[in-house]
Protein backbone atom coordinates (compact mmCIF):
# COMPACT_ATOMS: atom_id res chain seq x y z
CA UNK A 1 0.00 0.00 0.00
CA UNK A 2 1.43 3.12 -0.88
CA UNK A 3 1.28 6.46 1.33
CA UNK A 4 -2.35 7.03 2.14
CA UNK A 5 -4.92 9.84 3.55
CA UNK A 6 -6.14 8.26 6.92
CA UNK A 7 -9.31 9.34 8.01
CA UNK A 8 -10.23 10.44 11.68
CA UNK A 9 -13.51 10.09 13.69
CA UNK A 10 -13.60 11.54 16.92
CA UNK A 11 -15.63 9.78 19.69
CA UNK A 12 -17.02 11.95 22.59
CA UNK A 13 -17.82 10.38 25.67
CA UNK A 14 -18.49 11.63 29.18
CA UNK A 15 -15.17 10.83 30.79
CA UNK A 16 -12.62 11.59 27.73
CA UNK A 17 -12.82 11.89 23.91
CA UNK A 18 -11.24 9.19 22.01
CA UNK A 19 -9.99 9.45 18.67
CA UNK A 20 -10.28 6.51 15.95
CA UNK A 21 -7.68 6.67 12.81
CA UNK A 22 -8.70 4.54 9.58
CA UNK A 23 -5.81 3.83 7.35
CA UNK A 24 -3.07 4.99 9.79
CA UNK A 25 -0.49 2.92 10.43
CA UNK A 26 1.44 0.47 13.22
CA UNK A 27 5.01 1.52 12.62
CA UNK A 28 3.83 5.32 13.17
CA UNK A 29 2.35 4.52 16.92
CA UNK A 30 4.99 5.91 18.53
CA UNK A 31 3.69 9.50 17.15
CA UNK A 32 0.62 9.03 19.55
CA UNK A 33 2.09 8.23 22.66
CA UNK A 34 2.42 10.26 25.81
CA UNK A 35 5.49 8.13 27.25
CA UNK A 36 8.58 6.59 25.63
CA UNK A 37 8.21 2.98 26.35
CA UNK A 38 4.61 1.58 26.69
CA UNK A 39 3.51 -1.44 27.57
CA UNK A 40 2.29 -3.32 24.96
CA UNK A 41 -0.06 -6.29 25.39
CA UNK A 42 -0.51 -8.44 22.52
CA UNK A 43 -1.23 -12.17 21.55
CA UNK A 44 1.01 -14.82 19.76
CA UNK A 45 -0.57 -14.58 16.66
CA UNK A 46 0.02 -10.51 15.88
CA UNK A 47 3.10 -11.06 17.87
CA UNK A 48 4.21 -13.16 15.67
CA UNK A 49 3.29 -11.79 12.29
CA UNK A 50 3.70 -7.82 13.40
CA UNK A 51 6.09 -7.90 16.22
CA UNK A 52 8.77 -6.36 14.77
CA UNK A 53 6.22 -2.86 13.78
CA UNK A 54 5.90 -2.80 17.36
CA UNK A 55 7.68 0.21 19.32
CA UNK A 56 10.34 -0.05 22.43
CA UNK A 57 8.74 -1.19 25.54
CA UNK A 58 7.64 -4.30 27.34
CA UNK A 59 6.00 -7.05 25.52
CA UNK A 60 2.91 -8.96 27.74
CA UNK A 61 1.42 -11.90 25.47
CA UNK A 62 -1.46 -13.50 25.85
CA UNK A 63 -2.78 -16.92 24.10
CA UNK A 64 -5.82 -16.59 21.64
CA UNK A 65 -9.32 -17.69 21.63
CA UNK A 66 -12.52 -17.05 23.54
CA UNK A 67 -11.42 -19.10 26.83
CA UNK A 68 -8.69 -17.00 27.81
CA UNK A 69 -10.97 -13.78 28.08
CA UNK A 70 -10.84 -14.49 31.43
CA UNK A 71 -10.48 -12.71 34.98
CA UNK A 72 -7.33 -15.42 35.28
CA UNK A 73 -5.46 -13.65 31.97
CA UNK A 74 -6.40 -10.35 33.67
CA UNK A 75 -4.78 -11.62 37.07
CA UNK A 76 -1.90 -12.38 35.25
CA UNK A 77 -1.11 -9.09 33.39
CA UNK A 78 -2.02 -7.52 36.72
CA UNK A 79 1.27 -9.22 38.01
CA UNK A 80 3.45 -8.68 35.43
CA UNK A 81 2.40 -5.10 35.31
CA UNK A 82 3.72 -4.96 38.97
CA UNK A 83 7.02 -7.08 38.34
CA UNK A 84 7.51 -4.15 35.75
CA UNK A 85 6.78 -1.30 37.89
CA UNK A 86 3.87 0.04 36.08
CA UNK A 87 2.02 3.16 37.98
CA UNK A 88 -0.28 5.72 37.02
CA UNK A 89 1.74 7.39 34.58
CA UNK A 90 2.58 4.47 32.54
CA UNK A 91 0.69 4.03 29.10
CA UNK A 92 -0.65 0.58 27.93
CA UNK A 93 -1.17 -0.26 24.41
CA UNK A 94 -3.33 -2.95 23.26
CA UNK A 95 -2.43 -4.69 19.69
CA UNK A 96 -4.70 -6.98 18.61
CA UNK A 97 -8.13 -8.37 18.14
CA UNK A 98 -11.68 -7.85 19.71
CA UNK A 99 -10.39 -10.23 22.52
CA UNK A 100 -6.88 -8.25 23.00
CA UNK A 101 -8.70 -5.05 23.03
CA UNK A 102 -11.24 -6.04 25.17
CA UNK A 103 -8.69 -7.51 27.96
CA UNK A 104 -6.27 -4.41 27.51
CA UNK A 105 -8.72 -2.17 27.98
CA UNK A 106 -9.81 -4.23 31.16
CA UNK A 107 -6.72 -4.02 32.47
CA UNK A 108 -5.83 -0.50 32.04
CA UNK A 109 -9.23 1.00 33.32
CA UNK A 110 -8.97 -1.09 36.77
CA UNK A 111 -4.86 -1.16 37.68
CA UNK A 112 -4.62 1.66 40.19
CA UNK A 113 -7.87 2.50 39.26
CA UNK A 114 -6.89 3.09 35.44
CA UNK A 115 -4.09 4.04 33.47
CA UNK A 116 -4.01 5.67 30.18
CA UNK A 117 -4.20 3.50 26.64
CA UNK A 118 -4.86 2.70 22.96
CA UNK A 119 -5.18 0.42 20.81
CA UNK A 120 -4.28 -0.68 17.77
CA UNK A 121 -6.85 -2.50 16.16
CA UNK A 122 -5.67 -5.96 14.15
CA UNK A 123 -8.76 -7.85 13.02
CA UNK A 124 -11.58 -6.63 10.70
CA UNK A 125 -14.09 -7.14 13.47
CA UNK A 126 -12.39 -5.13 15.62
CA UNK A 127 -11.92 -2.69 13.73
CA UNK A 128 -15.45 -2.42 12.07
CA UNK A 129 -17.08 -3.37 15.89
CA UNK A 130 -14.96 -4.25 18.84
CA UNK A 131 -12.77 -1.60 19.14
CA UNK A 132 -15.62 1.23 18.77
CA UNK A 133 -17.86 2.01 21.83
CA UNK A 134 -15.57 1.58 25.05
CA UNK A 135 -16.94 -1.38 26.55
CA UNK A 136 -14.12 -3.55 27.80
CA UNK A 137 -14.49 -6.92 29.64
CA UNK A 138 -13.84 -10.04 29.88
CA UNK A 139 -16.38 -13.77 30.51
CA UNK A 140 -17.47 -14.81 33.48
CA UNK A 141 -19.08 -17.33 34.88
CA UNK A 142 -20.29 -19.08 30.95
CA UNK A 143 -21.31 -15.03 30.07
CA UNK A 144 -19.98 -13.41 28.03
CA UNK A 145 -18.24 -10.23 28.54
CA UNK A 146 -20.35 -10.02 31.81
CA UNK A 147 -17.51 -8.80 33.99
CA UNK A 148 -16.26 -4.91 32.69
CA UNK A 149 -16.34 -1.54 32.27
CA UNK A 150 -17.23 1.64 29.80
CA UNK A 151 -13.99 3.26 29.31
CA UNK A 152 -12.66 5.08 25.99
CA UNK A 153 -9.29 4.50 24.68
CA UNK A 154 -7.32 7.68 23.79
CA UNK A 155 -6.91 6.16 20.07
CA UNK A 156 -7.43 3.58 18.09
CA UNK A 157 -5.37 3.01 14.98
CA UNK A 158 -7.19 0.92 12.06
CA UNK A 159 -4.28 -0.19 10.13
CA UNK A 160 -5.80 -1.88 7.16
CA UNK A 161 -2.17 -3.17 5.94
CA UNK A 162 -2.71 -6.17 9.36
CA UNK A 163 -5.83 -7.45 7.03
CA UNK A 164 -3.63 -9.14 5.07
CA UNK A 165 -2.03 -11.74 7.39
CA UNK A 166 -5.67 -12.50 9.11
CA UNK A 167 -7.60 -15.86 8.30
CA UNK A 168 -10.14 -16.07 5.89
CA UNK A 169 -12.53 -16.55 8.26
CA UNK A 170 -11.78 -13.40 10.69
CA UNK A 171 -12.47 -11.54 7.88
CA UNK A 172 -16.02 -12.96 6.63
CA UNK A 173 -16.76 -12.28 10.56
CA UNK A 174 -15.93 -8.49 9.86
CA UNK A 175 -18.21 -8.55 7.14
CA UNK A 176 -20.88 -9.98 9.24
CA UNK A 177 -20.61 -6.58 11.15
CA UNK A 178 -20.70 -4.43 8.35
CA UNK A 179 -23.80 -5.83 6.37
CA UNK A 180 -24.98 -5.34 10.10
CA UNK A 181 -23.99 -1.69 10.46
CA UNK A 182 -25.84 -1.00 6.51
CA UNK A 183 -28.83 -3.11 7.19
CA UNK A 184 -29.50 -1.18 10.68
CA UNK A 185 -28.72 1.92 9.65
CA UNK A 186 -27.12 3.06 6.42
CA UNK A 187 -29.23 1.70 3.14
CA UNK A 188 -26.40 3.54 0.71
CA UNK A 189 -23.67 1.26 2.48
CA UNK A 190 -25.56 -1.86 2.12
CA UNK A 191 -26.08 -1.10 -1.78
CA UNK A 192 -22.40 -0.26 -2.02
CA UNK A 193 -21.98 -4.07 -0.23
CA UNK A 194 -24.32 -5.26 -2.72
CA UNK A 195 -22.51 -3.14 -5.97
CA UNK A 196 -18.65 -4.22 -4.09
CA UNK A 197 -18.77 -7.74 -2.96
CA UNK A 198 -15.63 -9.29 -4.94
CA UNK A 199 -13.61 -6.23 -4.40
CA UNK A 200 -13.99 -6.18 -0.58
CA UNK A 201 -13.29 -10.13 -0.35
CA UNK A 202 -10.21 -9.04 -2.55
CA UNK A 203 -9.65 -6.61 0.17
CA UNK A 204 -9.15 -3.55 -1.98
CA UNK A 205 -7.80 -1.11 -0.13
CA UNK A 206 -10.20 1.72 -0.87
CA UNK A 207 -13.29 -0.73 -0.63
CA UNK A 208 -11.81 -2.22 2.68
CA UNK A 209 -11.28 1.79 3.77
CA UNK A 210 -14.47 3.15 3.06
CA UNK A 211 -16.39 0.02 4.67
CA UNK A 212 -14.59 0.45 8.00
CA UNK A 213 -14.73 4.03 8.13
CA UNK A 214 -18.61 4.04 7.80
CA UNK A 215 -18.66 1.33 10.37
CA UNK A 216 -17.20 3.25 12.56
CA UNK A 217 -19.32 6.44 11.19
CA UNK A 218 -22.33 4.33 12.24
CA UNK A 219 -21.62 2.86 15.57
CA UNK A 220 -19.74 5.52 17.30
CA UNK A 221 -22.84 7.98 15.91
CA UNK A 222 -25.26 5.55 17.64
CA UNK A 223 -22.81 4.88 20.72
CA UNK A 224 -22.37 8.77 21.41
CA UNK A 225 -26.18 9.14 21.48
CA UNK A 226 -26.27 5.81 24.08
CA UNK A 227 -23.07 5.44 25.43
CA UNK A 228 -24.47 3.10 28.46
CA UNK A 229 -27.10 0.79 26.00
CA UNK A 230 -30.18 2.20 27.30
CA UNK A 231 -31.85 2.50 24.13
CA UNK A 232 -30.75 2.95 20.68
CA UNK A 233 -27.24 1.56 21.59
CA UNK A 234 -29.67 -1.67 21.51
CA UNK A 235 -30.15 -1.61 17.30
CA UNK A 236 -26.33 -2.92 16.94
CA UNK A 237 -27.44 -6.34 18.39
CA UNK A 238 -29.27 -7.03 15.17
CA UNK A 239 -28.75 -10.79 14.65
CA UNK A 240 -27.36 -11.46 18.03
CA UNK A 241 -30.45 -13.07 19.69
CA UNK A 242 -30.44 -15.56 18.10
CA UNK A 243 -26.52 -15.15 16.66
CA UNK A 244 -25.30 -15.18 20.28
CA UNK A 245 -27.93 -18.11 21.24
CA UNK A 246 -26.19 -19.84 18.03
CA UNK A 247 -22.50 -19.22 18.80
CA UNK A 248 -23.17 -20.37 22.77
CA UNK A 249 -24.46 -23.88 21.45
CA UNK A 250 -22.98 -24.74 18.49
CA UNK A 251 -19.92 -23.64 19.31
CA UNK A 252 -19.84 -21.95 15.60
CA UNK A 253 -17.99 -18.84 14.72
CA UNK A 254 -19.49 -15.35 15.60
CA UNK A 255 -19.69 -14.24 12.48
CA UNK A 256 -21.48 -16.84 10.87
CA UNK A 257 -23.98 -17.27 13.79
CA UNK A 258 -24.52 -13.48 13.78
CA UNK A 259 -25.49 -14.06 9.80
CA UNK A 260 -27.69 -16.82 10.50
CA UNK A 261 -28.91 -14.31 13.42
CA UNK A 262 -29.74 -11.72 11.02
CA UNK A 263 -31.70 -13.82 8.46
CA UNK A 264 -33.81 -14.92 11.44
CA UNK A 265 -34.48 -12.35 12.63
CA UNK A 266 -35.27 -10.55 9.16
CA UNK A 267 -37.33 -13.67 8.37
CA UNK A 268 -39.20 -12.57 12.10
CA UNK A 269 -39.47 -8.73 10.11
CA UNK A 270 -41.22 -10.24 7.34
CA UNK A 271 -43.38 -12.04 9.68
CA UNK A 272 -44.88 -9.34 11.58
CA UNK A 273 -45.24 -7.19 8.57
CA UNK A 274 -42.58 -4.95 9.53
CA UNK A 275 -39.95 -5.59 6.71
CA UNK A 276 -41.00 -6.52 2.61
CA UNK A 277 -40.06 -9.63 1.98
CA UNK A 278 -37.75 -8.38 -1.15
CA UNK A 279 -35.81 -6.61 1.47
CA UNK A 280 -35.40 -9.71 3.46
CA UNK A 281 -34.11 -11.77 0.61
CA UNK A 282 -31.83 -9.07 0.01
CA UNK A 283 -29.99 -9.25 2.90
CA UNK A 284 -30.19 -13.07 3.01
CA UNK A 285 -28.47 -12.80 -1.10
CA UNK A 286 -25.38 -10.41 0.15
CA UNK A 287 -24.13 -12.50 3.18
CA UNK A 288 -24.63 -15.38 0.64
CA UNK A 289 -22.52 -13.53 -1.63
CA UNK A 290 -20.49 -12.67 1.10
CA UNK A 291 -19.62 -16.58 1.87
CA UNK A 292 -21.36 -16.08 5.11
CA UNK A 293 -23.98 -19.48 5.77
CA UNK A 294 -27.97 -18.45 6.12
CA UNK A 295 -29.07 -21.28 7.80
CA UNK A 296 -27.57 -23.37 10.21
CA UNK A 297 -28.35 -26.75 11.66
CA UNK A 298 -29.51 -26.21 15.42
CA UNK A 299 -31.67 -27.47 18.35
CA UNK A 300 -33.97 -25.09 18.72
CA UNK A 301 -35.31 -26.09 22.46
CA UNK A 302 -31.06 -25.52 23.71
CA UNK A 303 -31.33 -22.10 21.07
CA UNK A 304 -34.45 -20.38 23.30
CA UNK A 305 -33.20 -21.64 26.80
CA UNK A 306 -29.59 -19.90 25.55
CA UNK A 307 -31.88 -16.68 24.86
CA UNK A 308 -33.60 -16.66 28.17
CA UNK A 309 -30.19 -17.21 30.11
CA UNK A 310 -29.26 -13.71 27.83
CA UNK A 311 -27.89 -11.59 30.35
CA UNK A 312 -30.06 -8.98 28.55
CA UNK A 313 -33.40 -10.74 29.49
CA UNK A 314 -35.89 -8.39 31.16
CA UNK A 315 -39.26 -10.71 32.28
CA UNK A 316 -40.55 -12.84 29.59
CA UNK A 317 -40.18 -10.24 27.01
CA UNK A 318 -36.87 -9.17 25.05
CA UNK A 319 -35.58 -6.30 23.49
CA UNK A 320 -35.18 -7.76 20.06
CA UNK A 321 -33.97 -5.71 16.87
CA UNK A 322 -36.61 -6.05 13.58
CA UNK A 323 -35.85 -3.71 10.67
CA UNK A 324 -38.33 -1.67 8.90
CA UNK A 325 -36.64 -1.32 5.82
CA UNK A 326 -32.95 -1.83 5.15
CA UNK A 327 -30.94 1.03 6.56
CA UNK A 328 -33.48 1.53 9.90
CA UNK A 329 -33.64 0.10 12.75
CA UNK A 330 -36.74 -0.37 15.30
CA UNK A 331 -36.37 -2.17 19.12
CA UNK A 332 -39.13 -3.66 20.51
CA UNK A 333 -40.20 -5.94 22.94
CA UNK A 334 -41.20 -9.17 21.78
CA UNK A 335 -42.51 -12.11 23.95
CA UNK A 336 -40.15 -15.25 24.20
CA UNK A 337 -42.70 -17.04 22.86
CA UNK A 338 -42.97 -15.52 19.56
CA UNK A 339 -39.52 -16.58 18.42
CA UNK A 340 -40.43 -20.36 19.41
CA UNK A 341 -43.33 -20.21 17.00
CA UNK A 342 -40.57 -18.53 14.38
CA UNK A 343 -38.12 -21.35 14.74
CA UNK A 344 -40.73 -24.28 15.27
N1 LIG B 1 -15.98 -4.42 23.16
C1 LIG B 1 -16.89 -4.51 22.22
O1 LIG B 1 -17.70 -3.61 22.01
C2 LIG B 1 -16.91 -5.74 21.36
C3 LIG B 1 -17.68 -5.73 20.19
C4 LIG B 1 -17.64 -6.86 19.37
C5 LIG B 1 -16.85 -7.95 19.74
N2 LIG B 1 -16.14 -7.92 20.88
C6 LIG B 1 -15.30 -9.05 21.28
O2 LIG B 1 -14.29 -9.24 20.32
C7 LIG B 1 -13.87 -10.59 20.37
C8 LIG B 1 -13.66 -11.09 18.97
O3 LIG B 1 -12.69 -10.28 18.35
P1 LIG B 1 -11.96 -10.72 17.01
O4 LIG B 1 -12.94 -11.25 16.06
O5 LIG B 1 -11.09 -9.60 16.63
O6 LIG B 1 -11.15 -12.01 17.46
P2 LIG B 1 -9.70 -12.28 18.07
O7 LIG B 1 -9.21 -11.15 18.85
O8 LIG B 1 -9.82 -13.60 18.72
O9 LIG B 1 -8.82 -12.44 16.75
C9 LIG B 1 -9.10 -13.50 15.87
C10 LIG B 1 -7.87 -14.36 15.58
O10 LIG B 1 -7.02 -13.69 14.67
C11 LIG B 1 -5.69 -13.56 15.19
N3 LIG B 1 -5.22 -12.30 14.68
C12 LIG B 1 -5.59 -11.06 15.09
N4 LIG B 1 -5.07 -10.13 14.27
C13 LIG B 1 -4.36 -10.79 13.34
C14 LIG B 1 -3.62 -10.37 12.21
N5 LIG B 1 -3.55 -9.08 11.85
N6 LIG B 1 -3.01 -11.32 11.46
C15 LIG B 1 -3.12 -12.63 11.79
N7 LIG B 1 -3.83 -13.08 12.82
C16 LIG B 1 -4.44 -12.17 13.59
C17 LIG B 1 -5.87 -13.67 16.68
O11 LIG B 1 -4.71 -14.14 17.29
C18 LIG B 1 -7.01 -14.68 16.79
O12 LIG B 1 -6.53 -15.98 16.67
C19 LIG B 1 -14.93 -11.35 21.14
O13 LIG B 1 -14.41 -11.74 22.39
C20 LIG B 1 -16.05 -10.34 21.30
O14 LIG B 1 -16.75 -10.51 22.51
C21 LIG B 1 -16.15 -6.83 21.69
Amino acid sequence: MGTRFMKTVNVKSNNADSVIMIGERLENLAKYLPVKTPIIITDKNVQNCWGTYFPQGPVITIGSGEKIKTLDTVRSIYEQLLTLEADRSSFIVGIGGGIVCDVAGFVASTYMRGVRFGFVSSTLLSQVDASVGGKNGVNFGGYKNIVGVFNQPDFVICDLNLLYTLPRMEILSGFAEIIKHGAIADKGLFAYLEANCERALALDQDVIEKLVYDSVIIKSSIVNRDEKEKGERRKLNFGHTFGHAIEKITQIRHGEAVSAGMVLAAALGVKRGRLALQDSDRIEDLLKRFRLPTRLPFDGRKVLDAIRMDKKRERDLIFFVLLSEIGEAVVEEIAIQELEDLIN
